[in-house]
């Protein structure tokens, strides 16, 4: 029985993720003590350390997950890096989507095989990654960034990943806002993803681009940015309730019976916050659940206890735990004798 799939070209850069060692591969050694460093494959090549060096030789034609031993009888472990240790070890320009938060706006935006996504900024090229495996070949994803020295890096950073330019790749250079509305027609796009400092100031654009019932997915590193586009979200009125949310991965020392968590994690990344785009026209309903007392504070010198969602004691459950402490107010105290 043939494999109908051996007849299909293969997948952009599937061949520089399978078979034994080439030179010009990438390579992850982790030594003994779990350091990594990355090498390029070259004939002849040397990977030195303050202890010894390891001959690339020794690699090159090896499958991939063998131990080799460097000159000063260092066991080093050899695998080709997967697109998270690629993406972490990368040359940046700009802070990178990590690659817990690029998993979950695959996953949580809904990136098919196929889709038609517009990203920007770009940065490093790290979110790009995975938007283009997400997409495959047949997919489009237009990455625009304003910064022509941050695209730069972003396009080798994926054309090396690929070895080959991504065919469903478009990368352009200039504001989203200047370039979305000239290079893709309105409502072409099936998900539209920001990570930049003001999203809310491109929702118009980008509601412009989406789809009815398009996805648009925006990563914000502080509160108050997620709030500000929060409420931007529901003043458009051509989206649907946005929905936001953190995620936080904690690593497991696994030794023995001494199972437990890492002491150290990465504290913060960013927040994600989805909306859909509702079809024009279309008048979103309004929310049920209505909005705590005083959460529309008109200017930030209004703000109560109420606005950041604190809990206010009632004068009776103060009056209870001031006597608890024996410090009743002075007008219920007994005299002393
Ligand atoms: C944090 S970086 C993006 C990182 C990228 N997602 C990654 O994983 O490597 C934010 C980028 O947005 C770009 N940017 C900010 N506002 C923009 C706009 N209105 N249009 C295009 N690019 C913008 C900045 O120049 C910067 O490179």
């Amino acid at each position: 029985m043939t494999d109908e799939r051996e007849n299909l070209p293969p997948t952009t850069g599937v061949e520089l993720k399978r078979g034994p060692l080439r030179v010009g591969d990438r390579v992850q050694l982790t030594d003994p003590r779990g350091r990594l460093s990355t090498i390029t494959l070259e004939e002849g090549g040397e990977f030195h350390t303050h202890r010894g060096f390891l001959r690339h030789d020794d690699l090159i034609g090896s499958p991939e997950g063998i131990a080799v031993t460097n000159t000063y009888g260092i066991e080093y472990l050899a695998f080709r890096p997967l697109l998270s240790d690629y993406v972490l070890s990368m040359p940046r320009g700009a802070a990178i989507v990590y690659p817990k938060d690029a998993g979950q706006i695959v996953a949580q935006a809904d990136i098919f095989p196929g889709a038609r996504v517009i990203e920007s900024g770009v940065g490093s090229g790290g979110l790009t990654l995975a938007l283009l495996n997400a997409v495959g070949d047949g997919g489009y994803v237009h990455s625009i960034e304003r910064r022509e020295d941050f695209a730069a890096i972003a396009r080798g950073n994926v054309d090396n990943y690929y070895g080959a330019p991504h065919p469903a790749w478009r990368l352009s250079v200039g504001d989203l806002a200047d370039v979305l509305p000239e290079s893709d027609s309105p409502g072409s796009a099936d998900r539209v993803v920001l990570d930049m400092l003001a999203p809310w100031e491109n929702l118009e654009v980008a509601a412009d681009a989406l789809a009815p019932g398009g996805v648009l997915i925006a990563y914000v590193a502080t509160t108050t940015q997620l709030s500000r586009l929060a409420e931007a979200v529901r003043d458009s009125g051509r989206y649907s309730e946005p929905y936001a949310w953190e995620t936080m991965q904690r690593g497991w020392h696994l030794e023995g019976l001494a199972v437990r968590p890492q002491h150290r994690m990465m504290g913060h990344t960013g927040f994600l916050l989805t909306t859909r785009r509702v079809a024009d026209g279309t008048v979103v309903p309004e929310r049920k659940r209505r909005p705590a007392k005083g959460s529309y504070p008109a200017t930030a010198e209004d703000w109560t206890e109420d606005d950041l969602g604190e809990r206010v004691p009632t004068d009776r459950k103060l009056r209870r735990t001031r006597r608890a402490v024996g410090q009743p107010r002075p007008d219920q105290q007994t005299p002393h004798n």
